[in-house]
């Protein structure tokens, strides 16, 4: 029976989201938040979810320095921090692809109300544009808005500081996951090194809304 449900519940993860094709999970997505401004080089890395019962309440990412005559990648990663709804961490994060540069900085986290806890709800992305024969970074800084599980909160900003990266600007703003969702899960877009090619490292992202497993009968979220 607990295979039966397990295989069901993979289905319909699967049936929601074109980016997650192919990938098993136990997470039930029932969004995916997207941006326009995302760069162009490099592909999609496998979907990475927090564990069932869980959510994203924070983040990091991995930044390389500026190079000044080198070839600056600026932002190489982002690494999304798993917390059940009383807050306790499940796990030691997920990250999607990742890019070879830079190093991990101090972990932001939404500010966690007395027994209960805030999640990711939305995201925008810095992202500097092509440069033509100059040196391309893509994307740089990443910002989200933390919410309660419920809605019953307005979303508020979370950001390391100072909030931008060295190049590029914010596009829009994603969607924000809707009421009872929130972020669990996440794909990059990363280019690969390029040897002596001018290399961007992380280009863009998708963040994935989740309901709690623990609304499908019979699974433990
Ligand atoms: C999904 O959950 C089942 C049952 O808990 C577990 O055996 C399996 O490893 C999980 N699969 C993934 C991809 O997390
Ligand atoms: C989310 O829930 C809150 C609190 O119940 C409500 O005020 C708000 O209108 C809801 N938002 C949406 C988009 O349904
Ligand atoms: C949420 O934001 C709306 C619009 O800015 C405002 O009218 C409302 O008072 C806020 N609610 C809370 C609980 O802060």
């Amino acid at each position: 029976m607990g295979l039966i449900l397990a295989l069901f519940f993979a289905l319909v993860a699967v049936s929601h989201g074109d980016q997650i094709s192919g990938v098993t999970t136990n997470r039930t997505v029932v969004k995916e938040l997207t941006v326009g401004n995302g760069g162009n080089y490099g592909y999609w890395t496998d979907p990475e979810f927090c564990p069932r019962g869980s959510f994203a309440s924070g983040y990091n990412m991995k930044i390389e320095d500026n190079q000044f005559a080198g070839d600056d990648t600026a932002l190489n990663a982002i690494k999304l921090i798993c917390t059940d709804k009383s807050g306790h961490p499940t796990g030691n994060g997920i990250t999607s692809g990742q890019g070879s540069f830079g190093d991990w900085g101090k972990t932001e986290t939404c500010n966690q109300p007395y027994h209960s806890a805030n999640f990711l709800t939305a995201f925008t992305l810095q992202v500097e544009k092509p440069q033509g024969g100059g040196d391309d970074t893509s994307a740089n800084f990443v910002k989200f808005y933390c919410r309660d599980l419920a809605g019953e909160r307005n979303e508020t900003v979370l950001y390391r500081p100072p909030g931008t990266g060295h190049w590029g600007t914010y596009g829009e703003w994603s969607e924000s996951c809707a009421n009872g969702t929130a972020i669990c899960g996440l794909t990059t877009k990363i280019e690969s090194v390029q040897n002596s090619g001018d290399d961007t490292s992380l280009n863009d992202v998708v963040f994935y809304c989740c309901e709690e497993s623990s609304q499908i009968p019979g699974i433990v979220g």
